[in-house]
């Protein structure tokens, strides 16, 4: 089982997107993959169609571990209109970030957990919140690998040299987190200053930039407003294309 975050602590530069789609993809290849939502805001749930909050979640579950009680994940996964597992949150998730600051073990009760699931899935991919809190601190000490959408419309390395210190302090909690990469999403190849990102980042952290960009288009907001992934609701969009060689890229990366 490897366990991938998707984290950046800016906000709305892909991440649930990716989330999503990345993992859509896999599924569709035959790979078994579970999403955890770590985001109190839910956008991964809400997109994935959950509407009403559900009684188990990643917070319940959470608040369990962190009590000594055995909080199990499998108890609260979903399966989701496009067949994809999901562990959901619910806006609880938010107490978490204040709570799990005085419980020993605070970095490692999200990593128990996924370590219970004892392989029973090829893929883990989390969702992270756009901030360094604890929930995804949870998350990276968590994982095998981290995998950070840009946004290709302003140069993202300031955000990027700031994570990547948070990154270098979580790995002291986790040895075996690495970086798989840096995706840039909305990317428009006519516009010069998205070359230009995609350029300097190349000039910055070589082969970790991934060759597949993710274009903007509108279908990959469509299709989370309708609650599902986008190779269900539009297969021929450039989303779908895009996440479609996202994940060829991520397998051969892996
Ligand atoms: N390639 C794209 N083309 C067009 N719209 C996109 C694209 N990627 C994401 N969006 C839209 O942009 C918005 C923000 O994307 P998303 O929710 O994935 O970002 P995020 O990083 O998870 O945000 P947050 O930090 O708030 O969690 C969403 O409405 C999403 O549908
Ligand atoms: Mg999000």
């Amino acid at each position: 089982m490897k366990v991938l975050s998707i984290a950046i602590q800016k906000g709305g530069c892909g991440k649930t997107t990716t989330t999503i789609n990345l993992a859509a993809a896999l599924h569709k290849e035959g790979r078994s993959v579970l999403v955890i939502d770590a985001d109190p805001q839910a956008s991964l749930s809400l997109a994935l169609g959950v509407r009403d909050d559900p009684e188990k979640n990643l917070y319940t579950e959470l608040l369990k571990e962190m009590k000594g009680e055995n909080g199990d994940l499998t108890d609260a996964i979903i399966y989701t209109n496009s067949g994809l597992p999901l562990v959901p949150a619910t806006i609880e998730l938010a107490g978490a970030e204040l709570e799990l600051v005085s419980i020993y073990g605070r970095e490692q009760i999200l990593a128990w957990m996924i370590d219970k699931l004892s392989d029973r899935f090829e893929f883990v991919i989390i969702d992270c919140p756009p901030a360094i809190g604890m929930l995804t601190v949870n998350a990276l000490a968590a994982s095998d690998y981290v995998l950070m959408p840009l946004q290709a419309e302003y140069l993202p390395l300031k955000g990027l040299h700031s994570f990547m210190h948070h990154f270098k302090a979580i790995q002291r909690i986790n040895k075996k987190l690495q970086v798989l990469g840096m995706v840039l999403t909305r990317y428009d190849e006519r516009k010069t200053m998205n070359r230009e990102v995609y350029h300097e980042l190349e000039h910055d952290f070589g082969d970790k930039v991934f060759r597949t960009h993710i274009r903007s288009n509108i279908q990959l907001a469509r299709a989370q407003e309708s609650g599902t992934d986008i190779f269900n609701f539009d297969d021929t969009s450039n989303g779908a294309h895009d996440y479609k060689e996202l994940s060829v890229e991520f397998l051969s990366k892996i």
